[in-house]
């Protein structure tokens, strides 16, 4: 007898729809993205009772004629690839041809559709029930489509059982709302929920979306989330070696690739308890993948407190075959054939542009690497519907990104609170008022003075003019700005710039090492023991004193004079810790960091402890040399600011 049978095409359909509609929202998300492909201009999704009763998109692309919307219903028909070397290269977010007879399989569907054309006088409408077709027959339309999903899972009762609440579904749906609008300024996005209108973002003018992309994001980040946060810009475009390995070793010429990055960042501070406002988009897609989650965390490392994560809305743009968009079933999770790479050139990106964040000298210059190529203009993304994020080839050998900035750069610093009016410096002003003053300033210079009008209101903290006002619990410095009260916990500051000095140290290779009195060994595990071998010329140049001393046992005479307090045992045993957890991939810059991070706050000065004035100007003329002043090196912030706003709100000044 026979056992193996082919399953029905209906059967079929409702295994592939368990895996690509796994709740009301994934329905939503895949009609938008057709409606996407299909180059509308203007989509609307309306939703009822969490999705499962109504879900309605409705757009003005080119929509299909009555056989193409017939084929459409079929398991494998898509209009977006042909043949395997299409997959290779996908510029459309569907490509599968399963997403319409997947959810016409488990809910009523109606397709009202017609194609765009002036020869075109009417459309279609057909009826579907639990996959089965109920009725095909002409109707008057506007041009595009309107697709209709009723009762969903009405015919899974086993699915329907473990959907969420009516408001966690509605609740998903919206999010993914936010991340359509987020990505595509240019689309006039409605959304409607129970009848109420819930969002109607305007459509950005064609002709400027490609000038004023960040503005628009801005525009439409402010109607999400309010103006709380303060971001940073993001915009660079560069060239990447994407040579196969194979390639590589075959001697075959390098082949670089453009790739460009931009958005908005959190500024240093600004984070949340969970990933909620963290939005990756690669190629426009919404994505979740590993390696640009490390980035971003690795990019702002000492500037975030741990458990917390940054705030972004970033688009990566890169060619369609660096990515694999084939690798899950809702397309959530994309694959670079270069992770370590891009995940590398993202981490520099984002640190630079929030090193050049605390560093107005560098944000004059436009949040750019020193490299930005012509590049820039050449494989600029466009946003501009129905135009998907295509890019040519590179030609140019453009240089790669460069290392961040090291630690030992130094600016001119501006000494705080002994003057009211703004000194001029010997270097260009960034912008009008920014208090900046060489160290060497002379008192023929001085009398030089020329007042100039005040900094921009959104100015960074440290370079605005602050007058020392007093200490506050022997911990907190209080200055006055012209714009409020500003307050330094003095012992983050200093951790900062203690951090900030070692890591220095530790670029140059001058890491003053201490030898120890009585040196100690540690017997280690066979895995732990071949760890550490492979990181000691590391360990070496940070100054950790390890030899080997037989097959699973080290030797340890000496380690850095900063690290005190501590058993040089322990000290092996917590770095192992992170070795552990890093992986070989940890470099000699994070482990200094993450060394450096933790022992400077014991040396910093501790609370309670007076310092007299002079050491207060020294301290703020430190910080303000560091790269990232704003945050200590556990992304606990050094400086805040109370304005005068909030002043008189709180005295009930002003409502
Ligand atoms: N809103 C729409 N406007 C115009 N054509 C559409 C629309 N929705 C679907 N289509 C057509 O129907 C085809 C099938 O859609 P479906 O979503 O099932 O597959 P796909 O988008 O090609 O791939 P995937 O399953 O990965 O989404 C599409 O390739 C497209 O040609
Ligand atoms: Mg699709």
């Amino acid at each position: 007898m026979n056992r193996v049978k082919l399953l029905s095409e209906q059967v079929a359909n409702q295994i592939a729809a368990g895996e690509v509609i796994e709740r009301p929202v994934s329905v939503v998300k895949e009609l938008v993205e057709n409606a996407i492909d299909a180059q509308s201009t203007r989509i609307t999704v309306e939703i009822a009772g969490g999705g499962r009763m109504l879900i309605r998109v409705s757009d003005d692309g080119i929509g299909m004629s009555e056989s193409d919307a017939l084929m459409s219903l079929e398991r494998h028909a898509t209009s977006k690839i042909q043949r395997t070397e299409d997959l290779a290269k996908i510029s459309t977010m569907g490509f599968r041809g399963e997403a319409i007879p997947s959810i016409a399989s488990v809910s009523r569907m109606t397709i009202l559709t017609r194609e765009r054309g002036d020869d075109v006088l009417e459309g279609c409408e057909i009826c579907i029930s639990g996959g089965k077709i109920l009725s095909v027959k002409a109707a008057g339309a506007p041009a595009g489509t309107t697709i209709e999903v009723r009762n969903l899972f009405f015919n899974l009762p086993a699915r329907r059982k473990f959907l969420k609440s009516e408001e966690t579904e509605r609740s998903h749906i919206q999010h993914y709302i936010t991340l359509v609008a987020m990505a595509y300024p240019g689309l006039a996005l409605t959304y409607i929920q129970d009848g109420k209108m819930i969002f109607q973002f305007p459509a950005g003018k064609a002709d400027e979306l490609e000038s004023m992309r960040m503005k628009l994001l801005k525009e439409r980040m402010r109607l999400l989330y309010g103006a709380g946060d303060d971001l940073i810009e993001v915009d660079n475009s560069i060239q990447y070696d994407s040579t196969p390995d194979e390639d590589i070793s075959a001697g075959l010429p390098t082949q670089m690739v453009p790739l460009k990055l931009w958005g908005l960042i959190g500024a240093p501070g600004v984070s949340r308890s969970s990933r909620d406002r963290q939005h990756l988009f690669v190629n426009m897609r919404p994505v979740d993948n590993k390696g640009l989650n490390y980035a971003l965390l690795d990019a702002y490392q000492n500037a975030l407190m741990k458990g917390r994560y940054p705030v972004c809305c970033l688009f990566l743009v890169l060619d369609p075959s660096e990515v694999d968009v084939n690798i899950h079933p809702a397309k959530k999770e994309v694959k670079f054939h270069k992770e370590a790479a891009i995940r590398r050139i993202v981490s520099r990106i984002l640190r630079t542009a929030l090193e050049d964040y605390s560093d107005p000298f560098k944000r004059d210059e436009g949040n750019k690497l020193p490299h930005e190529s012509k590049l820039e203009r050449m494989a600029q993304p466009s946003l501009d519907l129905p135009t998907r994020p295509e890019m040519k080839t590179a030609e140019t050998n453009a240089p790669a990104v460069p290392e961040s900035r090291p630690y030992t750069q130094s600016l001119p610093f501006s000494p705080i609170g002994v003057k009211n009016v703004p000194i001029k410096s010997d270097r260009k002003m960034t912008y009008p008022g920014q208090y900046r003053v060489p160290s060497q300033v002379t008192e023929a210079e001085n009398t030089e003075i020329q007042p100039e009008p005040m900094p921009p209101a959104n100015a960074p903290l440290l370079t605005v003019p602050l007058r020392f006002l007093g200490v506050l619990n022997r911990l907190y410095l209080l200055f006055e700005s012209d714009r409020g009260l500003v307050l330094v916990d003095q012992h983050a500051a200093h951790e900062r710039v203690l951090f900030e000095r070692l890591m220095a140290q530790t670029e140059q290779g001058k890491v003053e090492s201490q030898q120890l009195l009585l040196s100690e060994t540690v017997e280690l595990g066979m895995r732990d023991a071949s760890l550490i071998r492979e990181k000691l010329p590391v360990f070496h140049r940070l100054g950790i004193g390890l030899h080997e001393f037989g097959e699973r046992t080290f030797l340890i005479d000496s380690l850095p004079s900063f690290i005190k307090g501590i058993s040089a045992k322990k000290f092996i045993l917590d770095l192992l810790d992170d070795l552990r957890t890093a992986g070989r991939e940890l470099t000699q810059a994070d482990m200094a960091e993450e060394l450096i991070a933790s022992h400077s706050c014991r040396l910093a000065v501790k609370a309670n402890d007076i310092v007299n004035r002079e050491e207060i100007d020294h301290l703020m003329d430190e910080l303000r040399h560091c790269r990232m002043p704003y945050t200590c090196p556990h992304g606990r912030p050094t400086i805040i600011e109370i304005s005068q706003r909030d002043l008189e709100k709180k005295f009930r000044r002003v409502l």
